[in-house]
């Protein structure tokens, strides 16, 4: 394999129930992590992969998403005349070429697969990655994003792929998950696929996670608009129903995934991105360390 990926989709059209009321009149991918909202985690690791074209598919009350990938004269002019350079560094070299960012209107909260066809007159017949930014997976210290660690693995293997981890028993429910076949270092291939089972009818414990390469026949799947778990249309259906087909691999990436869709993995992905940073680490981890005293 030597195709390149250069498009991403982020599906932001969820209605981010679980973190009301917060997200009653802003979008749960703005939660911000220390100083950064969730998108802008993705969007960066995206670039890192090497995508080039993001394709966000968004619905109602969205719109703040899209002014933060957009210049603010008003910002950059006055920090400009008050010679704040770090804050112009970082508004500007958030900025994608003009172009390369398309916005797309989900009509209605369908599910994650509908959103995802949303998406299908922008992806030209090429395999795309999937990035869900409240999963917000943080690189091992010194290591790349997942999302860089699938497509290399991808090169390999082409087909789809997903991020998978090892979850709880009893957490079965919240995922889809992997029936696995043979194992090769990170990649296990992926022999079925079922949403949200209970843990006593679940085929493993490997969950996927929000990273994807979809390769293009799902789309001719998603077009079938068949509705599964919760009524929605499922992206794991569709990508159950390429088994067969063509290859179909997960991949355990190294680093550490928080779920930002939940308040308690919001919380941790806060305080474990602040124990991180050289200008919070020394006054955070001490004040930490005294809660417990
Ligand atoms: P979730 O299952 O977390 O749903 O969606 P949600 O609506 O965002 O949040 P809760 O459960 O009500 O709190 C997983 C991902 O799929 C996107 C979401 O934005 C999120 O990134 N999604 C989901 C869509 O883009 N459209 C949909 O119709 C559903």
């Amino acid at each position: 394999m030597s195709a390149r990926i250069t498009k991403a989709i982020f599906p932001v059209g969820g209605l981010g129930t679980r973190f009301l009321p917060a997200t009653k009149s802003m979008p749960k991918e703005m939660l911000p992590v220390v100083d950064k909202p969730l998108i802008q985690y993705a969007v960066e690791e995206a670039a890192e992969a090497g995508i080039t074209e993001f394709i966000f598919v968004t619905g109602r009350g969205k719109t703040a998403i899209e002014d933060h990938f957009d210049h603010s004269t008003e910002i950059e002019d006055t920090l400009e005349k008050r010679g704040k350079d770090d804050g112009l560094t970082a508004v500007r070299g958030m900025m994608k070429p003009p172009g390369s960012v398309a916005y797309i209107r989900q009509q209605e909260p369908a599910g994650l697969g509908h959103a995802i066809w949303c998406a299908r007159h922008y992806t030209n017949g090429e395999p795309v990655a999937v990035l869900l930014a409240d999963d917000l997976i943080q690189p091992d210290k010194g290591g790349v994003g997942c999302l860089k660690q699938m497509v290399a693995a991808w090169q390999e293997t082409g087909g789809n792929m997903v991020a998978a981890m090892d979850v709880a028993k009893e957490k079965t429910a919240s995922y889809g998950i992997i029936t696995p076949g043979v194992v090769d270092g990170a990649l296990t291939e992926v022999k079925g696929l079922i949403e949200k089972p209970h843990p006593d009818d679940a085929p493993s414990t490997l969950a996927v996670v929000g990273r994807y390469i979809l390769e293009p026949g799902v789309f001719g799947e998603l077009e079938k608009m068949e509705r599964g778990t919760g009524g929605e249309i499922q992206i794991t259906d569709s990508l159950a129903r390429r088994i067969g087909h063509v290859p179909f691999f997960s991949h355990q990436f190294s680093g550490t995934r928080f779920d930002c869709g939940s308040k308690l993995g919001f919380l941790q992905a806060n305080i474990s991105y602040a124990l991180s940073r050289d200008d919070l680490a020394d006054r955070l981890e001490p004040w930490l360390k005294s809660l417990n005293q």
